[in-house]
């Protein structure tokens, strides 16, 4: 997930500003980061590696401007180095750009500007757009128009600032990536600030001390005013000396709310959510977007992952722990269903597993790509013989650069110590995976799911019960969780969910094992989660395992699609919309995170930093 920072303001002041909103923005996560600013000319620094290191670099160069754009990246195209770290420039050096989504026909883009003659020094898809201004001031635009008519030529999703030489303005646009304008200062000017929208100001800004904000996150400017206004998809923003003028698509001034901002500048990268892990849990229907983003093709059924397609393992071993575990045992069974030996392994085991066989591959399933023991099962699949492949959110983190392949996940950063976005984002990007390597199966209907994934948890998202039911067994002894199939490994996830953020006992079991044991813990104090999904013989069965323990008076609470019969043995239900089995599992996730969360929450716990858990494990 990249941060972007836009400021207009007295040219003494805004590299500041921006250095100082790029640092406010490190916790999205970054490989690189830069500024330009401009005045008769543009200026601009950038580099691969932390902001400390992008300030080391500013003090050797006299960068000057009253208006500058900053930018952090978190690499999903193109490997974190200094030319494809933003702002990206244009041909002539007098439009710099930044941006954060995906432009999704770039290449059709790209392929007419170096047609035309232009020269490209990155591999990011956002370069295309300081091409398109430039080839709009050629033509004679003014710098607005100019912007305004890229903007129009781009597909998908983007929140971009712009900035062109001898302009002393900042232009920027959004859609479906979010973008907040900050009016004012902490000068005392802000309460003099014109409100977006009325295109008026003193012009005066710089001897005011007056100064305009943009940014991806509150946090960014929230050390300088409180003052801000979102901007919605489609529109258009000018600050300027003159004021901060917001526009619709046609060009149409918009006027726009100034709201202010009552959070702590310590809260604020929360974007209003009381926790991250509930801002992560919300963000799910982006993270599986930009997992799918580019990779799948509804029209031919087919998916692109890269040149992970040829793998062909005859076998594959999965190694991973905790949730990403949990990701890994359903990453196998998709293997299974397409005939491919396959399977999983706790890495703090893995050195007590049989050796990979023949050409078999070996996948390290691991959000940050720094778990220890992960890495190390790795290494000692490699050490076998085997060819690795790791399924990582994290570019340039230790478990991509030594396998041999890598497959991101593509989540964004995620915070809260507890994984939720990013095991969403494993079960798509394994789906993915299992697709690229073994072409067989109803494609067609996966592929046709996975492109309602993000709707659908925007549904569960929308209209969950989960609070309610969270309510009604806050109290409760333990929670038991069971599912079969594809749902057994949700029912494992949705125990070790619980566990981790409420510290009450929770289990997860494959709903025919509990009959033979774990029954005898089963009272009226403990809730059953039980996932069931579909009418297959499958959801019999485990409709059967209800049954059971409701004969011992367990509440139950099923976490159905409404195919099966589950809801007449059920005291409550949390609903998931009719979908594929696979795109089921992600979608009952999501419920059971919820109630999690909502359990954790009423009680009072530290639910973004749980007690004695860390968000990296880097040791065995
Ligand atoms: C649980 C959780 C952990 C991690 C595990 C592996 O919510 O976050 O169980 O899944 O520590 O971490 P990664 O995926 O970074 O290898």
């Amino acid at each position: 997930m990249c941060g972007i920072i836009g400021c207009v303001g007295r040219e003494d002041e805004t590299l500041d500003v921006l250095v100082h909103g790029l640092s406010k923005l490190e916790y999205r996560g970054y490989d690189s980061a830069g500024v330009a600013l401009t005045g008769d000319r543009l200026g601009i620094c950038k580099q691969a590696g932390e902001i400390e290191a992008l300030r080391e670099a500013l003090e050797a160069r006299t960068l000057s401007g009253s208006a500058g754009i900053g930018h952090t990246r978190w690499s999903t195209h193109g490997p974190p180095t200094d030319e494809n770290a933003h702002p990206h420039q244009d041909c002539s050096g007098d439009v710099a750009v930044v941006h954060n989504g995906i432009i999704e026909n770039y290449q059709q883009l790209r392929d007419g500007l170096v047609s035309a003659g232009h020269h490209f020094g990155s591999d990011t898809d956002t370069e295309v757009v300081p091409h398109l201004v430039e080839d709009e001031l050629a033509a004679g635009a003014d710098p607005e128009t100019a912007v305004r008519r890229a903007v129009a030529r781009l597909e998908g999703s983007y929140a971009i600032a712009v900035v062109v030489a001898g302009s002393d303005a900042v232009y920027a646009a959004r859609n479906d990536s979010p973008l907040v304008l900050g009016v004012g200062d902490g000068t005392g000017a802000a309460e003099d600030a014109d409100a977006p929208g009325t295109g008026e100001g003193d012009g005066d800004a710089a001897a005011d001390g007056q100064a305009y904000y943009l940014a991806s996150d509150v946090p960014a400017f929230r050390d300088f005013t409180d003052r801000v206004v979102y901007l919605d998809d489609g529109e258009f923003a000018v600050l300027s000396a003159e004021g901060c003028r917001v526009t619709d698509v046609d060009g149409n001034t918009v006027d726009k709310p100034v709201d202010t901002v009552d959070w702590d500048p310590e809260e604020t990268g929360k974007s209003g959510y009381d926790h991250f892990m509930l801002k992560e849990i919300h963000e799910q229907p982006r993270a599986i977007r930009q997992c799918l983003r580019g990779r799948v093709d509804e029209m031919t059924a087919s998916v692109d992952i890269g040149d992970l397609g040829d793998l062909s393992p005859t076998g594959v071993q999965f190694v991973a722990c905790g949730t990403s575990y949990h990701a890994a045992l359903y990453g196998a069974q998709l293997l299974r269903e397409a005939g491919i030996p396959a399977q999983t392994f706790l890495a703090s085991e893995y050195a007590t597993s049989p050796p990979p066989i023949g050409d078999a591959l070996v996948v390290g399933v691991t959000q940050s790509g720094e778990t220890a023991d992960t890495l190390s099962a790795l290494r000692e699949a490699a050490k076998r013989g085997a060819r690795t492949l790791a399924v990582t959110n994290t570019v340039g983190s230790t478990a991509a650069r030594e396998c041999d392949h890598a497959l991101y996940i593509r989540a964004g950063p995620e915070i809260g110590v507890a994984a939720s976005k990013t095991f969403a984002s494993q079960l798509t990007a394994l789906n993915l995976f299992a697709l690229g390597t073994t072409r067989t199966g109803d494609t067609r209907d996966v592929i046709a799911a996975l492109r309602e994934l993000p709707s659908d948890v925007q549904q569960i998202l929308d209209d969950s019960a989960a609070e309610a039911i969270a309510e009604t067994y806050v109290d409760a002894d333990g929670y038991f969780f069971i599912g079969r199939g594809l749902q057994f490994p949700v029912a494992l996830e949705g125990a070790l969910k619980m566990k981790e953020i409420t510290y009450k006992h929770a289990e997860g079991f494959a709903a025919g094992e509990l009959k033979h044991g774990p029954l005898a813990l089963v009272t009226s104090e403990t809730p059953v989660f039980a996932v069931v999904t579909g009418d297959d013989e499958m959801a019999t069965k485990t409709v059967g395992n209800v049954k059971e323990v409701e004969a011992r008076d367990a509440p139950v609470v099923a976490v159905t699609d409404g195919q099966s019969t589950v809801e007449r043995y059920a005291d409550h239900v949390l609903d998931v919309p009719e979908t594929h089995p696979r795109a089921a599992a992600v979608l009952a996730n999501v419920q059971l995170q919820l109630v999690s969360y909502h359990v954790a929450d009423k009680l009072g716990r530290s639910i973004d930093k749980p007690r004695n858990l860390a968000k990296s494990v880097t040791v065995e």
